[in-house]
């Protein structure tokens, strides 16, 4: 399967996160948003069944009535696995479930707002405590016999947890979709802390990269712009080190002849481990100014400089 290096992420797409009905006004922006990625060369389209509570896959769907004959030409993957509080049942808690049932019914789900027969990918939205391996591996491999699904992944998962899953799992697991940006860069830390003494910096050594790396599993990061935090949508104010790495972004930017956006996605394009960045915003101008990131040759000395400055202590 050949995706786009970078990929769009649909979550706000469905407008609010409650059981308001979409009116045309969120139909129309979501269509915009996804012709604007669309425009910028993006075939690959990231989902879940609970974004908005359905709507974003639902609303997305206009993109069939706006381009004819794209299915094809798309790679459309969705998530499953979470549960809101009170489905089933009143009471019921937000949970997450990896049992046969949900993991079917929700593709069912997906493919109904999607408007399409199948989806490229799936992927297990976080990990069940409960997970039954076995119980993954017939859902995925009656998804796949029935044509619904035709590859599978996972997401804010760990590397004993793939291998776990990978070994009941008959097909590949082909993604791991994990928060990653120059502000949130646990993963590329994990490494580089294994074996130190400072409390602060220990960290389980999960190894998440190299797993990926060693079994072939794409590294999608999802918060690729770090949340605009850099770029000016800030709620907060930023602290001193977060101050020092957007002006270097934006330093960097000028030096390139680009937008911020296409720094930091540029800064996950570097790495080796072939990351896919997930970009979710909605706004044409910063959807383009992201993908300028593919011209954007950022060299080890900047990759370094940035990294050094986002996680806010110099390396040992
Ligand atoms: N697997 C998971 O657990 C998980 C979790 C979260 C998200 N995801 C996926 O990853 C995709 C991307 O993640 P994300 O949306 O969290 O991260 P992101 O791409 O880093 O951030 C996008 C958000 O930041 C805002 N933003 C970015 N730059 C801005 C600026 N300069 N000024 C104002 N606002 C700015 C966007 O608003 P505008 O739309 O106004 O630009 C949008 O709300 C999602 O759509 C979803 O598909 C997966």
């Amino acid at each position: 399967m050949i995706v786009t290096r970078i990929g769009y992420g649909c979550m706000p797409l469905g407008g609010a996160w409650d059981a308001t009905p979409l009116d045309e006004a969120t139909r129309q922006k979501a269509v915009t948003s996804v012709r604007a990625a669309l425009d910028t060369g993006i075939t690959f389209f990231d989902h879940a069944d609970i974004y908005c509570r359905g709507k974003s896959e639902e609303v997305f769907a206009g993109i069939w009535r706006d381009t004819p004959n794209l299915r094809g030409k798309l790679v459309l993957q969705s998530k499953c696995g979470i549960r809101f509080a009170d489905d089933p049942f009143p009471g019921a808690p937000q949970r997450f479930d990896f049992s046969y049932e949900h993991i079917v019914n929700s593709v069912e789900g997906s493919l109904k707002r999607l408007q399409t027969d199948y989806l490229d990918v799936l992927l297990l939205h976080r990990p069940d405590p409960l997970v039954e391996p076995e119980e993954v591996a017939r859902a995925f491999a009656d998804l796949h016999r029935h044509g619904k699904v035709r590859y599978f992944g996972v997401s804010n998962h760990t590397a004993a947890q793939l291998a776990l899953l990978q070994k009941y799992v008959t097909q590949p697991i082909v993604a791991n979709q994990i928060a990653l940006n120059v502000l949130h860069t646990h993963v590329f830390d994990e490494g580089i802390n294994f074996n130190q003494t400072k409390p602060e910096r220990i960290t389980r050594n999960e190894d998440t990269i190299e797993y990926c790396r060693l079994h072939n599993i794409t590294i999608q990061a999802w918060g690729p712009l770090a949340w605009g935090r850099l770029t000016g949508n800030a709620r907060e104010p930023l602290s001193a080190s977060e101050s020092a790495t957007a002006g270097l972004i934006k330093a960097l930017a000028a030096k390139k002849g680009v937008q911020p956006e296409a720094i930091l996605v540029a800064w996950l394009l570097r790495h080796p481990a072939k990351i896919q960045p997930i970009i979710g915003t909605t706004n044409p101008g910063r959807i383009q100014a992201s993908c300028a990131a593919d011209q954007v040759d950022l060299s080890r000395e900047e990759w370094y400089e940035v990294f050094v400055a986002g996680r806010g202590e110099r390396l040992p």
